[in-house]
């Protein structure tokens, strides 16, 4: 194939087009897909897949392109297991085979269809899916081939909806309403976990958030897919809706007199599993390590807090008081005997435990202290 270049990730080499966009979500330019802002994304695919994946498994790269994700997980997760890597563009199956050889992984399967019918047809350990845009077309057929415990990883980079700027979108697309508020990203990420548990629910299936976040311009979530009437029932269970009032800063996520629940149905249970976590590392080999390093402390500093977050720009609106260094705030709060941490979604953002009216106390306290 012409007008190719090789790029290294990880400890993968790979050809891609010459022109491949070096900057922003990246484009349709005809030729087969590459983004090397994505490789912070890649680099966590590979940690991730360090953690979950087992020998003998059966491992799926969806949507390919390259195979950068797919190739880079075979190579770097140091399992032996059934790698597998579609796409239903002849010019991306033909370059991912060139890329396997490149790295001596030449037993790594390649299909070239379109991921529904392979999905109907066969089961798969891992999924993984990343596609222009929504995964809402595939979360179906993907939830049905999953194995018993294994898992489907999905990335969205359709924010616009989700964030809230276009809930009717949002509306058709996940059959849930989005919020443009302060924490719009998070009601984002969970209307996508909440349309998964859905689309699972029918197959009765559940759902076990492992890692689900918010990175840059795109969303990405790894769910457990597990078996049984039971296991679906006890998901929807996790399912609401949020609300939230822009003058008093607050709020909520379950039913209370006068209070409108805007978006939703959202999953209000936990994004990632602490056990996870603990032992995910961000090794030197990685291209993006030390963003990775930083992000997973923040993850871990945020799990186990409650649902949407506050922005320190909101608390300083509110009060008229300028924004104190955010880590003081959170460490001034912990003090206080409350719960309260950083959070990924923002890096002005916090997660506590206390109501925004307290939040608002303890922020005017401060505020006035530091003064
Ligand atoms: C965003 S790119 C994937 C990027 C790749 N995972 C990476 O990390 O570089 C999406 C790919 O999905 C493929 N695709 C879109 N719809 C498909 C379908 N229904 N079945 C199979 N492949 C599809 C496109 O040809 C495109 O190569």
């Amino acid at each position: 194939m012409s007008g190719l270049v090789t790029v290294r990730e990880g400890v993968t080499d790979l050809l891609v087009p010459e022109g491949f966009s070096r900057r922003g979500p990246g484009t349709r330019t005809g030729e087969v897909f590459y983004n090397r802002q994505m490789e912070f994304g890649r680099d966590i695919s590979v940690i991730f897949g360090r953690e979950v994946f087992r020998d003998g498994q059966r491992i799926l790269d969806g949507l390919a392109a390259t195979g950068a994700r797919g190739l880079r997980m075979a190579n770097e997760c140091g399992v032996r297991a059934d790698f597998e890597l579609n796409d239903r563009d002849l010019r991306a199956a033909v370059l991912m085979k060139e890329n396997a050889e490149l790295n001596s992984l030449g037993h790594v399967k390649i299909h070239c269809r379109d991921l529904r019918a392979l999905l109907a047809e066969e089961q798969f350990d891992y999924i993984d899916i990343d596609p222009f845009g929504s995964p809402a077309d595939f979360i179906d057929a993907a939830v049905q081939s999953c194995r018993n415990k294994g898992t489907v990883g999905f990335a969205a980079t359709d924010t616009a909806p989700l964030y809230g700027t276009y809930p009717k979108t949002s509306a058709r697309r996940y059959g849930a309403l989005s919020m443009r508020s302060p924490f719009g990203h998070e009601t984002g990420l969970r209307i996508l976990v909440g349309f998964a548990v859905r689309e699972a629910a029918k197959h009765d299936r559940g759902i076990e958030p492992l890692l689900c976040y918010h990175a840059d311009h795109y969303f990405r979530c790894y769910l457990r897919v597990v078996n049984g009437a039971g296991r679906a029932d006890a998901s929807l269970q996790i399912l609401g809706h949020a609300g939230f009032d822009g003058r008093s800063l607050e709020r909520w996520t379950s039913e209370e007199k006068g209070k409108k629940m805007e978006a939703g149905p959202i999953w209000l249970g936990p994004l990632m599993a602490k056990d996870i976590l603990n032992t995910m590392r961000a090794t030197g080999d990685l291209g993006t390590s030390p963003r990775c390093a930083k992000t997973i402390e923040t993850w871990r500093e945020e799990s186990g807090m409650p649902p949407l977050f506050y922005v320190m720009d909101e608390l300083a609106k509110k009060t008229k008081l300028s924004p104190p260094k955010l880590s003081d705030f959170v460490d001034f709060l912990k003090d206080q005997g409350a719960k309260a941490s950083r959070t990924h979604f923002d890096p002005k953002g916090l997660k506590t435990n206390i109501s925004a009216k307290d939040l608002i106390r303890e922020y005017k306290a401060f505020a006035k202290r530091k003064r």
